[in-house]
């Protein structure tokens, strides 16, 4: 039976931040008590497999493999979810939310894909949902943009928050290292899984902008609306040549919201040297957010790793058991539409082989002039000898995405083309 008056809590997992979680929990109990004036206490800790070791020491009969364990129990109101996936953790919140427990869940897949309604499941029954750890690990996020910038329209996000693809990418720019070997650094040192897809391809960096999209400008934003392109086809040259046009690059994560409507897209850009988020380096994480009153403001730190996001979950365990700020969301939500990639408009990067000839420099701006697509720059770089090619590299005054890709296939259809090597985009500093 539960002490009178005591907080009762729920884990769900107990892997790399769950046993961190649970460690806390145990170890400072009475610091996390004393911000709350009545007794915690950790009632049940759900895993898959209870015969396993591990590696805190939980009472007896603590350990369950029954979500029906902690749905069930009376003396449990809060929820710690740190299983991961999408199935079955949504359809647990969701049951856990509809009978009044409280949330606190540190997983970006199932709030980027089931964010909005799991915050309507909060609603209607009282219950809190806080999730502060799903994006930007330690790094206060989610709370700011539900409390401290209330008051403001967000214009835009733009955010590294993906530590794997910034290590790689640091990696690759401070040592000249091709893209599998920073890849094989990083997975060899515990930045990278030994399956990095969701990190590579940008999946893990498009739910997080998913969740901040909804949040900043009160629309859903699913994950699959989010234009997704990773960093696999960054090589050591386009380094070499961003560092000498005064840009670094990096994998963005950006939301914007326009006349047009909202746009989220997660890709490559190449960065002016002299911008914040240039300047972030190795498993570091950094979030801009620009609001019409405060105008831009940058969150730095650990996006990654228990400790920061023990750091997170237990600020929100405090804060839901105090009902502190806002949880959720009371205000309806809007459906603003989706401004498409083809209406971007923005600077472009483009490194191509072509042969080493006479006239191939004026079939090259004549099909970037049939696109009125205005060239900011042309550098000739030595290409391959004994294939008689030289490198183009090509920056671009503002341009209409549509016509950049029209150009990029007038390009690819031209005989002289040997290669095209990688197509960036310029983010504005
Ligand atoms: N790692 C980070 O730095 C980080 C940062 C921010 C957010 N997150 C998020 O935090 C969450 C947890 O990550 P993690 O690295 O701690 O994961 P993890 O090490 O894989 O641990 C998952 C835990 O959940 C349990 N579990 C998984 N599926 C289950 C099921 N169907 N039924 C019962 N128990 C189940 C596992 O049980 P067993 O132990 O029995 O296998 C394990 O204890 C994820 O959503 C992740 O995205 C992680």
């Amino acid at each position: 039976m539960a002490v009178n008056n005591e907080i009762g809590i729920g884990l769900l997992g107990l892997g790399g931040i769950g046993n961190q979680v649970a460690e806390h929990l145990l170890q400072h109990l009475d610091a996390v008590s004393s911000h709350l004036d009545r007794p915690l206490s950790l009632r049940r800790v759900l895993v898959r497999d209870t015969a396993l070791p591990r590696a805190v020491t939980l009472a007896d009969g603590v350990l369950t493999d029954d979500f029906n364990d902690i749905l069930n129990d009376p003396d449990i109101q809060f929820v710690v979810e740190v299983m991961g996936g999408e199935d079955p953790a949504a359809d647990y919140l969701k049951r856990l939310l509809d009978k009044g427990k409280s949330v606190i869940t540190a997983n970006k897949e199932v709030m980027a894909k089931h964010g909005p309604s799991l915050m309507e499941a909060a609603d209607r029954s009282g219950a809190q949902l806080r999730f502060e750890a799903s994006v930007g690990g330690g790094i206060p996020i989610i709370g700011p943009l539900q409390n401290d910038l209330l008051a403001n329209d967000i214009t835009s996000i733009r955010a590294i928050i993906n530590g794997t693809t910034n290590y790689i990418l640091t990696k690759m720019a401070q040592e000249g290292l091709d893209f599998g070997v920073a890849l094989a650094q990083a997975q060899a040192l515990g930045y990278a899984e030994p399956d990095p897809t969701n990190d590579i391809e940008g999946i893990d960096a498009a739910y997080k902008i998913a969740i901040l999209g909804s949040l900043a400008f009160h629309t859903a934003v699913a994950p699959e609306q989010v234009y997704t392109e990773g960093i696999t086809g960054m090589a050591a040259e386009d380094f070499e040549f961003a560092h000498e046009l005064g840009y670094e690059i990096k994998l963005l994560a950006i939301a914007e919201r326009t006349d047009a409507g909202v746009q989220a897209r997660v890709h490559p850009v190449l960065l002016h040297q002299e911008s914040m988020l240039a300047k972030v380096e190795g498993a570091f994480n950094a979030i801009e957010v620009c609001g019409d009153l405060v105008g831009p403001v940058v969150f730095h730190g650990q996006g990654a790793g228990a400790a920061p996001t023990t750091s997170a979950i237990i600020g929100d365990l405090v804060a839901a058991a105090r009902r502190d700020g806002k949880s959720t969301t009371s205000r309806p939500w809007s459906k603003l539409p989706m401004k498409p990639m083809a209406d971007l408009e923005t600077q472009y990067y483009l490194r191509v082989s072509i042969a080493d000839q006479s006239g191939v420099l004026s079939k090259i701006a004549s099909v970037f002039g049939e696109n009125n697509i205005s060239i900011a720059s042309l550098t000739q770089k030595d290409g391959d000898n004994q294939l008689g090619t030289a490198q183009l590299v090509i920056t671009t005054h503002p341009a209409k995405e549509a016509a950049m890709q029209t150009a990029l296939q007038g390009i690819k259809n031209l005989s002289v083309l040997h290669k095209v090597h990688n197509l960036l985009r310029v983010e504005p500093i």
